[in-house]
């Protein structure tokens, strides 16, 4: 089954590649534009269990909010450099998304393991498109400014959505530059590497009792703290 769903993920990306060829940002927008539907499809069955009393897990469902939040500000971002400037690109973009949606919906409900894995292959294949983009871009990124919109996500705006897709195995939460376009287009790369990572972890499994979103991890650690020095004092 793996081996279909890699097939499947090479085959579109072959696809794109053909289609799209240096136009960059409209590759993009495309992208950005699919990337949060399966995050919308997890949503939705989360919800529907949720509904018929079948199981709750709100870890789940805060983390892929976050991570539609997340694939929005990408979208919001790309659109912001005139990635759905043409009808022709957000005709396709908006008709796939619709299918996509479908597609994921029955995966998911079926095996959750194997939807993650499918979006595991999507957003490796996003971090690399980034990773290359900036290998091959980087002098005329640098000397772009930042879009608003990313100012506001990454910096200036209420950051507890963008944290909520942090994995942060050291503890310390992002708090990236956005000095210029270069600076986004790598935080766009390092969310697409939080995403993956995400994915991985919610393969396996004992997720369903472990899995928990970077702020609840916080909150336990904090409470952890907060009793610890209580009783050292009471043994002083
Ligand atoms: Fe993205
Ligand atoms: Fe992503």
């Amino acid at each position: 089954m793996k081996i279909l769903i890699r097939a499947i993920v090479s085959f579109f990306v072959f696809i794109v590649d053909v289609a799209y060829g240096k136009r960059s940002y409209a590759r993009f927008y495309l992208l950005e534009t699919i990337a949060r539907v399966p995050y919308f499809s997890f949503l939705s069955v989360l919800h529907l269990y949720e509904t018929i009393g079948f199981w709750r897990k709100a870890d789940w469902l805060k983390v892929h909010f976050a991570e539609t939040w997340n694939e929005l500000h990408h979208l919001l971002i790309m659109e912001s450099l005139g990635g759905n400037r043409y009808w022709g690109d957000r005709f396709v973009a908006q008709h796939v998304a619709i299918a996509y949606y479908w597609v994921v919906v029955p995966i998911y409900m079926l095996s959750p393991q194997y939807a993650y894995y499918l979006m595991e292959l999507i957003e490796n294949h996003a971090y690399h498109t980034y990773d290359d983009y900036l290998k091959t871009h980087e002098e005329e990124l640098k000397a772009q400014p930042a879009p608003q919109i990313a100012i506001d996500y990454y910096r200036d705006g209420d950051l507890y959505m963008f944290e909520e897709v942090q994995t942060q195995p050291s503890g310390e939460f992002r708090r990236p530059n956005v000095d210029n376009l270069y600076d986004i287009f790598l935080n766009i790369r390092d969310d697409e590497c939080e995403h993956v990572k995400t994915m991985e972890m919610l393969q396996k499994p004992e997720a369903r009792q472990t899995f928990k979103s970077p702020h609840s991890i916080l909150e336990s650690r904090h409470s952890a703290l907060a009793l610890k020095p209580a009783n050292l004092d009471e043994m002083v």
